[in-house]
């Protein structure tokens, strides 16, 4: 044994040797677990030094979303190894306040011991079983059921689960169009999106993306998609144009679009109630009235994209009860299991489940799909999300702390190196600009928004920050005032530091 150990130490100090605390603690273990010792002081050598290598990671192996190479070979990355209520921590113990709840999804915090059991008790009774060829199992019809009881704005026919908000928004296109199909309106196929909108990633959805980078070189838009404009007043209104006059042009941008498309060609409209990963766009007064009244007009139906507005996120259940929105389809993901299993639901007009359920009749089936549609464990752990959302009255507790949020960040609008702060319910962006102009952006290389957010990091607290000049965040709907109250103090520290750096960066310029 005792040459086991030389030999293991040795190799331990060949290959890790300034590593000395792990060697020491290697041969403590083996002094005090006897026969066992040699596995043991592997096991906790390994672990250790897979704790300390971990903190590099620098080059790993996955192609990561919204990242780049360069960043993948060059920068540790930050490695998140678990959550305690709006906190996560890393795997060096740093504790960070996470005011985007994950990615605007983890809606009940970090660490909802229900949600765990809920999973728990359907994955120990069963696991898996699918919703194929008239053959599902119970969470899935339950949480149909509760979804169209919940879903308020207007009476809704049906749900068709998906595992995400891209699938959700791809499968509203294939609907839209074997919908229209069955109608007898071949040509009734184009779907308008907004400039800046996200709906996702798969090659449908981040067709709808209005964000240019979701299209580089992945030859997308797919031709079916045309953009609209995207409702930010503060950035786009003309001199002297009200919020209610910049509806009015926008609405009549998107008639003439139509027009000019030729409403027979025109299936859908896709809005998110609030834009989110676009920067935290609310639409402005009278927007979707007006946008309603005309896409009414062509025959045109509304998907409202509910991926990051539902359940609770604007302080009402749904976005579309916030803005009079009576959609024809829904999409649903992210808070619909507090992002604690992945899990979309789109939710469909009886109007159009009929449509559905006849065609499919005709041709012998509705042949759309994932293996996991109506995921047990996923809609198990949805299914007591929204009974918790019920019990904690989720949309009063909502509106009891957002004011405290919304005016706590608000009031730093008057920064020199703020153009705009926007936000309701617990949402938010901030968007960095020189002469507090939207025409008067940071140069790019300056880095203004991911300045602000390094700085926000190392005060313990994860924003959205990204590569521009814009920031957002969206709490988890569980975040205590004294969690606000540190929230808005490291946000006006990081502000702080990033106002000196402009000013340096300003005077260099000179
Ligand atoms: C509004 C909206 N739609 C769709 C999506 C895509 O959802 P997923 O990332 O689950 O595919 C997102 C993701 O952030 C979103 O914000």
């Amino acid at each position: 044994m005792p040459i086991l150990n030389r030999l293991l130490r040795s190799t331990l100090r060949s290959q890790f040797g300034p590593f000395t605390k792990v060697v020491n603690s290697t041969r403590r273990a083996s002094q005090d677990h006897g026969i066992l010792a040699p596995f043991l002081s592997r096991l906790y050598s390994t672990e250790a030094l897979a704790k300390k290598e971990a903190s590099k990671f620098k080059g790993h192996d996955m192609i990561a979303p919204s990242t780049s190479g360069w960043e993948i070979n060059n920068v540790n990355p930050l490695v998140i190894e678990r959550s305690e209520g709006s906190y996560v921590y890393d795997i060096d113990g740093n504790k960070y306040l996470d005011s985007l709840a994950g990615l605007w999804c983890t809606s009940l915090g970090g660490n909802e011991p229900r949600l765990v059991a809920a999973a728990m008790a359907q994955l120990n009774t069963l696991p898996f079983y699918h919703s194929f060829w008239n053959q599902t199992t119970k969470p899935p019809l339950a949480l149909a059921k509760e979804l169209l009881e919940m879903f308020t704005a207007r009476k809704m026919g049906k749900v068709f689960f998906t595992n995400s908000g891209s699938e959700a928004n791809d499968t509203q296109v294939k609907l839209v169009w074997y919908y229209n199909n069955a109608l007898g309106r071949p040509k009734k196929k184009k779907i308008i999106a907004r400039s800046k909108a996200y709906h996702g990633s798969t090659v449908i959805a981040a067709s709808l993306t209005g964000l240019p980078n979701l299209h580089k070189k992945f030859d997308i838009p797919a031709p079916f998609v045309r953009h609209t404009d995207c409702p930010h007043y503060w950035r786009y209104h003309l001199p002297g144009e009200t919020e209610e006059e910049f509806s009015t042009r926008l609405v009549k941008n998107l008639e003439d679009l139509i027009l000019k498309e030729g409403p027979e060609t025109i299936a859908a409209f896709i809005a998110e109630p609030v834009m989110g990963a676009g920067g935290v766009i609310l639409p402005p007064a009278t927007y979707f009235e007006k946008v309603q009244a005309v896409l009414k007009k062509y025959d045109i139906l509304f998907i409202a994209d509910e991926v990051i507005c539902a359940f609770g996120r604007l302080g009402t259940m749904f976005g579309c009860d916030k803005y009079n929105i009576q959609p024809d389809l829904v999409s649903t993901a992210k808070a619909l299991s507090s992002a604690y299993i992945p899990i979309g639901a789109v939710i469909v007009s009886p109007e159009i489940s009929d449509v559905i359920h006849s065609q499919s009749t005709e041709l012998g089936s509705f042949s759309h799909g994932f293996t996991y549609s109506g995921h047990p464990a996923a809609c198990a752990v949805a299914l007591e999300t929204l009974k918790i959302y019920k019990e904690r009255n989720i949309v009063e507790q909502v509106n009891r702390i957002s004011p405290r949020f919304q005016d706590g960040i608000k009031a730093f609008s008057d920064s020199p190196i703020i153009g705009e702060i926007r936000g309701t319910g617990l949402i938010s962006g901030t968007d960095f600009v020189d002469n507090k102009s939207p025409n008067d952006p940071f140069p790019p290389e300056w880095g203004v928004g991911r300045y602000f957010g390094n700085e926000c990091k190392n005060n313990g607290l994860l924003v959205r920050g990204g590569g521009g000049n814009t920031v957002t965040m969206s709490p988890s709907f569980m975040i205590s005032p004294q969690e606000v109250d540190e929230l808005i103090s490291k946000y006006g520290k990081a502000l702080k530091a990033t106002e000196e750096r402009v000013k340096e960066l300003k005077a260099k310029k000179k």
